[in-house]
């Protein structure tokens, strides 16, 4: 089904408000119905060690008995699996409960019902008979305490992954991070993976966003609205200010959008963000974590300092 069907109102609302008020598109509705599959393909590459975040596949895999020895398993273990994907980044974290006997619950979270599904058919095909509590919802709109309270019932802990350096594709990090935080407790912990910014190796991270399966993935919502390729020229580049690559789109005409019975024009020559990578350094991460209120239980970085995980927990006595 075309993705702007699977739009809601609210989320129609959203899009001709990031389009017409910031000129962005927000990634997130890239995801919904075909938009999942677009995803997988470009994610597949990573656990053939290639492509977007292969290092961080690499770095759990090394990490993962350091990060669960922190955990009281005892009672069993909901995994929170925030923007799930395909599920695949989270195979080492499974596996390695299955070899110790734990018993874990997998929660799929997500704004696109089809990335649900792929995850949920990776983790019972790798785990057959896995538990899979699965969570439609879009974490930038508040916190969801009344989710991860009720898969407390069996007295498990809550661990929450956030991989695949998702948080460096949002505009508002800050408000992202409130709502995970919102939503643990003192004993529950957070992982988040995210790249960092090797300046030597910009050159080769810029054209991860420029091959064929990535801009099939962000420019199906341009296409979508009608725009034909024929009408823009695309680029990603490194905008140093900010630390983050940019894929914009470029009107090489005006060109005329409908949405929700809004008519509105896209001059020539105005750009239109359809993509942003923020890569962190170790400070600018761990600032950021601890702004929000979080302390850090472990961290760890790749052998060429190009991509970070670490383990989080809210700061109980920050005040
Ligand atoms: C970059 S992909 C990463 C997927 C996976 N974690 C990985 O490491 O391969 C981002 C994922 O987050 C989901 N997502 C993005 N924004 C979201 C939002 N606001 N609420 C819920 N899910 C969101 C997408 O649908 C997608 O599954």
């Amino acid at each position: 089904m075309p993705i702007l069907k699977l739009l809601s109102k609210r989320q129609e609302a959203e899009l001709v408000t990031a389009i017409q008020g910031r000129a962005e598109i927000p990634l997130k509705f890239a995801y919904l119905g075909e938009g999942a599959y677009n995803w997988d393909r470009i994610a597949r590459q990573r656990s053939e060690g290639k492509g977007i975040n292969s290092a961080e596949t690499a770095l759990l895999k090394k990490k993962v008995g350091d990060f669960l020895a922190a955990v009281d398993t005892q009672k069993g273990i909901n995994i929170i699996d925030i923007g799930c994907g395909n599920g695949r980044p989270v195979l080492p974290i499974l596996e390695r409960l299955k070899e110790k006997n734990i018993h874990f619950t997998y929660v799929p979270l997500d704004i696109s019902n089809e990335m649900i599904e792929l995850a949920s058919g990776t983790i019972k095909k790798r785990f057959p008979g896995t538990k899979c509590k699965p969570v439609q919802m879009d974490f930038e709109l508040g916190q969801f305490s009344d989710i991860t309270y009720d898969l407390k019932d069996s007295g498990g802990t809550n661990l929450m992954l956030f991989l695949g350096s998702t948080l460096g594709n949002h505009s508002d990090l800050n408000r992202v991070l409130t709502n995970f935080r919102d939503s643990m407790t003192s004993r529950d912990f957070l992982i988040i993976g995210v790249e960092l910014t090797n300046l030597a190796k910009v050159s080769s991270i810029v054209p991860h966003y420029t091959n064929t399966v990535v801009k099939k993935l962000l420019l199906e919502i341009p296409r979508e609205l009608g725009i034909s390729g024929s009408a823009y020229t695309y680029e990603a580049l490194w905008n140093e200010k900010y630390s983050q690559i940019e894929c914009r789109i470029i009107f090489k005409k005006p060109v005329k959008v409908k949405i929700a019975g809004e008519h509105f024009t896209l001059e020539k020559n105005e750009n239109m963000l359809v993509a942003r990578s923020i890569k962190f350094t170790e400070y600018t991460a761990t600032k950021l974590f601890s702004d929000v209120g979080f302390r850090t239980e472990l961290l760890t970085t790749a052998e060429d300092r190009g991509y970070l995980l670490t383990m989080i927990q809210p700061t109980r006595y920050s005040a």
